[in-house]
Order: C-alpha cells, then structure tokens, then sequence
C-alpha cells in the first residue's frame, strides 16, 4: 500500500504551474500551498551573486537577451521576469517543458506587476523569505554548470548557507537543505566544503555503472528523472535496496504521481504542489 502521508512534495522552481519560476511570488504561493521544499536552480552572474535561474540565458523567462553569468546582478534586475508567465496564461500557452499547465484562478488574479511577480530573485532573498516563513520549509537547491568558475558556485553558495546558519544549525536541527546537480564534481566539491549538506545526483539516463542502485561516492540521494522511471520502474526498488532515498522530478501528471506512489518514491518534485497533494490526501 503506497504511504502517501509519508511522501514529500517539493516545489519545482517555486508553484511554477501557476506563477512565473523562480519569482518570490511562485515561491509565497508554494508555502501557501503547503509545500515541504522548495526546488531552485542557482547561477553566478558577472558580479558574483547567485541568482535563481534556470536557462544558461535569461531569453526564455525574461524580456532581456543575454546569458546570466555574463550579466550582472543591476543589469537582470532591471528585466522582468514575470510577463512572460502572464501572457502564457492569459492565451492558455502551456510551458514547453511543463505537462500539466493551467490557468486557474491563482493565476488570473495574480498581480503581475507587482515585483514579486517579476524581478530576477536572488538566492539570498529567496533564505531570506524561506527562513522567515513561520515553518519549517527544506530547500533543494541545484547547482547549475559549475565548472565555468571552477567551483565559485560551490563556495559562493555554501558562504551562503553558513551566513543563515543553514549547514550545521545552531539549534541542532538537521539542516533543512540539500544540494543537487547532474554533475558529479559538483556534488564532489558540495561534499568537501560541508559533509553534513546531503547531495542529491540527479540523472535523466543512468550511468553504466551505477545500474545496480549505488550512486556516486557520498550521495545520499538519487534524483532521477519521471521519464527514466517511468521507462525502468525497476530502478526505485535498487535504489531503495542500495540504501538510497529516491526524489523523482518533475512530476505532474496525476498517472505518474500514482506511479510514484505505487513505487514507494519518497519524495516527489513538482511545477503543481496544491495539485499533487490533494492527490496525496494532504
Ligand atoms: O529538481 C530537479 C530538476 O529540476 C532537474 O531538471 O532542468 O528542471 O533543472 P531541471
Ligand atoms: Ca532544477
């Protein structure tokens, strides 16, 4: 019998289904929601400041042009980030890469003006709001092609983490943060600079030698993709036997959300957290 009290909802770049990714807005609205964690994908702009952003270049989910670590932080912040979201909506666009888009009344009564909705976030402003939400909210936070500074984005990130005392909290809690990447050295050097942040490996194929559930040395954590998991169901119960928790991402389609479950998947990454944990009885 699926657990479904016990499986995790986290929301992929904030309730991205509904409001602009990565706006504080899309994020306020998952905690409204009822999310247990927050998903985000960090970049270094020119000036050294992580900012939450998916694509390599700001094109797709701004009105500028430019890639982001080429841009400094007063140059993205002058772009809004938000419109784009609003116009899909209003015409009923889906997102290319969102299965499950709607229009619902979230959406139509947001206000797409205001700033929340549509300035750049910057992963500070984002600790900020998380810690200083009124509950406990964890943080998956994905590293986005570290090597171009050669493992700046690791140490800017975790100087960040320190300053919110969000790598060993003072109260004793366990950290309500982890680290994701498709890369290995990136989890590598997450690994170096703090053994106590769990590092989630992310695969949309499984390498050869890590067929047999175990993963790169120190990950705690698989993160596969819903298509991968789909393809090799399999794979969860080696994972699991390995000694591993499985996050599947990103998860919107209702069939796929019973997959998960069906599957014992601990913890599932979705554009729709209202949606799936209404599925979820919560
Ligand atoms: O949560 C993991 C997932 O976000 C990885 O894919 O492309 O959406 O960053 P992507
Ligand atoms: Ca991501």
């Amino acid at each position: 019998m699926p657990n479904r009290a016990a499986t995790r909802v986290v929301a992929h770049r904030g309730a991205s289904g509904t409001l602009a990714e990565h706006t504080l807005a899309a994020y306020k609205l998952a905690v409204d929601e009822g999310a247990d964690a927050l998903e985000c994908d960090v970049r270094l702009t020119a000036d050294g400041h992580l900012v939450c952003v998916h694509d390599r270049r700001v094109d797709r989910t701004s009105n500028g042009r430019g890639v982001v670590s080429t841009l400094e932080l007063a140059q993205l912040s002058e772009l809004d980030f938000g419109s784009w979201k609003a116009a899909r909506a209003a015409t009923g666009t889906a997102d290319a890469d969102d299965t499950g888009a709607d229009t619902d009344a979230d959406a139509d009564e947001a206000d797409w003006a205001d700033a929340e909705h549509t300035s750049v976030l910057t992963l500070e402003r984002l600790l900020e709001f998380a810690t200083g939400c009124g509950r406990r909210i964890e943080l998956a936070i994905e590293t986005k092609h570290p090597t171009r500074y050669a493992g700046l984005v690791e140490r800017r990130l975790l100087e960040l983490l320190h300053r919110f005392d969000l790598v060993t909290p003072a109260d004793g809690e366990r950290t309500p943060v982890r680290i994701m990447s498709f890369s290995q050295l990136s989890l590598r050097r997450v690994r170096e600079l703090a053994p106590a942040i769990p590092t989630v490996f992310l695969m949309e194929r499984v390498p050869l030698r890590f067929r047999d559930g175990t993963l790169p040395h120190g990950a705690r954590i698989a993160g596969p993709g819903i298509d991968l998991v789909r393809a090799n169901p399999g794979y969860v119960a080696a994972l699991h036997r390995a000694g591993h928790r499985v996050h599947v991402w990103t998860v919107d389609d209702p069939e796929d959300v019973e997959l998960c479950l069906r599957l014992g998947v601990d913890t599932i990454i979705t554009n729709h957290p209202r949606r799936v944990l209404d599925q979820l009885g919560r």
